[in-house]
């Protein structure tokens, strides 16, 4: 099968698309053809050897990748061959660097939902662990139905599944979109969307941060505040932090496959540098897909 390596910490260079023998069928664990893989700012992290502190016995070469999106090999586990599925694969807690960037991959059941009918293999890889982070950040945040909780980078892939579900959890959304996108994330169900760069308020209940500002002054004394990366804040004021670690969770990755969610450009896997190198970049609307 084809997979995608990262040779050696380093840019977009040291990936190297290659062959590796398919895995065999072993028990425990379903056996996925992938259909479509994304690159998420994570990846990027990986590749550079960012978290390599929270990878002591990773060896290299290894393969990133985190959401799955394809059809199950075998009958297995409760799944049944040609069922198309997908899942987040928790890439740092399973510590082997077998990520999801390649052709065929072994998950566990527990990290995979049944994919419904009607959504092209593009935009499912795009649900799994942006959705998930979303919906576990939120629910740190304990946000009582009515409060205003602030979202920035709502024009993002965490961001935007954000927006969504704390509406639907009957949340004042206020949401910090990217200039032009305003429009878009109004229609994700924000109350009130500032454009990046224009003032924030001052007196909000809980602010869930996907754009990493690291930024506190918004939320009122008493209030809330989640971040998507490590380390925890700590603040002068009374204000609870801390960091949402997204894990898989297949019943509520079922509730979150309806979500609105941007595919910004589907390339086939051996472009996965160029992949890389525009994410890095940032100004994109949804999330680059790798096609196998
Ligand atoms: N802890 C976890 O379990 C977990 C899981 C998934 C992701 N993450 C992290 O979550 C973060 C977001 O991931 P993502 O996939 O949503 O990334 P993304 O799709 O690139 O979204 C980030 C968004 O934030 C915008 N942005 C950047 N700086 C901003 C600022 N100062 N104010 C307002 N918006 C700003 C970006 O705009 P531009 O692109 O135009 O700059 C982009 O639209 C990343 O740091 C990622 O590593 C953590």
């Amino acid at each position: 099968m084809r997979v995608i390596e990262v040779t050696q910490y380093g840019g977009p260079e040291v990936l190297r698309l290659t062959e590796r023998p398919e895995p065999e069928a072993v028990a425990g664990r379903v056996r996925v053809r992938m259909h479509a893989g994304t690159v998420n700012p994570t990846d990027l992290d990986l590749r550079q050897g960012v978290l390599a502190a929270l990878t002591p016995d990773l060896l290299i070469p290894f393969t990133v990748g985190w959401e799955i999106a394809g059809t199950v090999l075998d009958d297995a586990e409760g799944f049944t061959a040609g069922q198309r599925v997908i899942g987040l694969y928790p890439w740092l807690a399973e510590g082997t660097g077998e990520g999801t960037n390649a052709e065929v991959v072994l998950a566990a059941p527990g990290w995979l939902t049944p994919l419904p009918d009607g959504i092209d293999w593009a935009t499912a890889a795009t649900i799994p662990m942006n959705s998930l982070t979303a919906r576990q950040g939120l629910d740190l945040l304990t946000a009582q139905p009515g409060g205003t909780v602030l979202i920035t980078g709502a024009s993002g892939g965490v961001g935007g599944f954000a927006v969504q579900i704390a509406a639907r959890d009957g949340l004042n959304v206020i949401a910090v979109a990217s200039a032009g996108d305003e429009d878009y994330v109004a229609g994700l169900g924000a109350k009130q969307v500032i454009t990046r760069g224009e003032p924030l308020p001052t007196d909000v209940d809980a602010m869930f941060d996907p754009a990493v500002t690291r930024d506190l002054s918004p939320i009122r004394t008493g209030g809330r505040y989640v971040g998507v990366r490590a380390p925890a804040l700590t603040s002068e004021r009374d204000i609870d932090t801390t960091v949402v670690f997204s894990a898989p969770d297949s019943a509520q990755l079922a509730e979150l496959t309806s979500l609105r969610t941007r595919v910004a450009d589907v390339l086939p896997i051996e472009r996965v540098a160029e992949a890389h190198t525009r994410t890095a970049a940032g100004g994109l609307r949804g999330k680059i897909v790798l096609a196998f």
